[in-house]
């Protein structure tokens, strides 16, 4: 039996942060050997909010590096750009007309989203998770590895799946029904600025995120200005303290030890005597990412042929669903 697929993607922006990293790439990384992947950057999702065009195609090179940076293997992935295979614009209007309206209207990214453009919403805002179910059903993808932020995109995936199949599917399973894969640590990368907030790249201070990318100096500094309380020891799971929690999470994955080695090391800890390691601990485990990101983007040839062979290989399987996909609605295809 071939190995199971897994599909995920990230939105290019030249700098992912700690909550991209943690909830999502770390894992890939983790367990690319077990399975056939793909890796894409989803720049079709990236102008579904206003966007710089001089900035696409670099920011979009960028994350394709930070892929690489992170550690994603060719020998066991495939990494491509979403915009390169057209398949997924495709599929995505398809299941744009099987997909009930009020289905998109729930979806809490749309509403919080919207809310913040205020009456510039675009369509394609609303269509978001569309075109990310096009992504995922087009590789008939068995696991998606994302955060805890995706879940009800994964949800309303299965949806489509289930409504596809049962009324264009004539008893067999024309798109495979995909599972998330969420892990609990990580998940849910809060704001170094309010520790009830999701670490985002929308948040308009630099304080609140670390990038992948940061210089010690900017770790230091946004370590230094980070949210903190005014208890002695530190303690995890408390939810009066949402900020102690994030920042002991933090250092717990970027150090890889386990939760009860931090839970001891720091309990009679005061925030003093803990910033500094955990800034000395983020600065180490990002620098080899940062050294690998360097060399990748010093070989441009080199991650463009990555890009054109990704493309072709995520191309073979993609017009292959699809085919499948327009067969069942009734296209003729000479
Ligand atoms: P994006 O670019 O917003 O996020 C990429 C990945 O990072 C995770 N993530 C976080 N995890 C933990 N804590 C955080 N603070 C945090 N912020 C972001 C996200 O959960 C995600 O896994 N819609 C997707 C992109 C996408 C996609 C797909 C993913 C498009 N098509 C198909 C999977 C499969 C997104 O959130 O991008």
């Amino acid at each position: 039996m071939g190995r199971q697929r897994i599909f995920s993607g990230v939105q290019p922006t030249g700098n992912l942060h700690l909550g991209n990293y943690l909830g999502a790439i770390r894992n890939w990384v983790e367990i690319q050997d077990q399975f056939d992947n793909y890796f894409c950057v989803v720049d079709l999702h990236a102008i579904t909010v206003p966007h710089k065009s001089e900035m696409l195609a670099q920011d979009t090179y960028k994350t394709a590096a930070s892929y690489l940076a992170c550690g994603i293997d060719l020998q066991y992935s495939t990494i491509f750009v979403q915009s390169h295979v057209s398949a997924h614009s495709e599929l995505a209007w398809l299941l744009n007309c099987i997909t009930p309206l009020n289905w998109l209207t729930d979806m809490i990214q749309f509403k919080e989203k919207a809310l913040k453009q205020g009456e510039n919403v675009g369509v394609g805002l609303l269509d978001y998770p569309v075109l990310m179910a096009a992504d995922i059903l087009l590789y008939q993808a068995d696991k998606v590895p994302v955060g805890e932020d995706q879940k009800q995109h994964l949800e309303l995936t299965r949806d489509i799946v289930d409504r596809f199949n049962h009324q264009f599917g004539k008893g067999s399973k024309v798109l495979k029904l995909p599972d998330p894969l969420i892990r609990k640590e990580g998940a849910r990368v809060m704001s170094l600025t309010d520790g009830t907030k999701k670490m985002s790249k929308s948040d308009p201070s630099e304080l609140s995120r670390i990038n992948i990318l940061d210089s010690p100096e900017e770790i230091t500094k946004k370590i230094k200005r980070c949210k903190t309380d005014p208890v002695k020891g530190l303690v995890f799971d408390d939810p009066e303290r949402p900020e102690c929690n994030n920042l002991l999470t933090l250092y717990m994955l970027l150090s890889g030890k386990t939760k009860e080695e931090v839970a001891t090391e720091c309990a009679d800890m005061g925030w003093g005597q803990f910033k500094p390691l955990l800034t000395e601990t983020a600065i180490n485990a990002l620098k080899p990412i940062q050294d690998k990101y360097q060399d990748v983007m010093n070989e441009k040839g080199y991650l463009e042929s990555v890009l054109r062979e990704g493309r072709q290989k995520a191309s073979e399987i993609a017009n292959q669903t699809l085919k499948q996909v327009k067969a069942a609605l009734g296209y003729s295809m000479p």
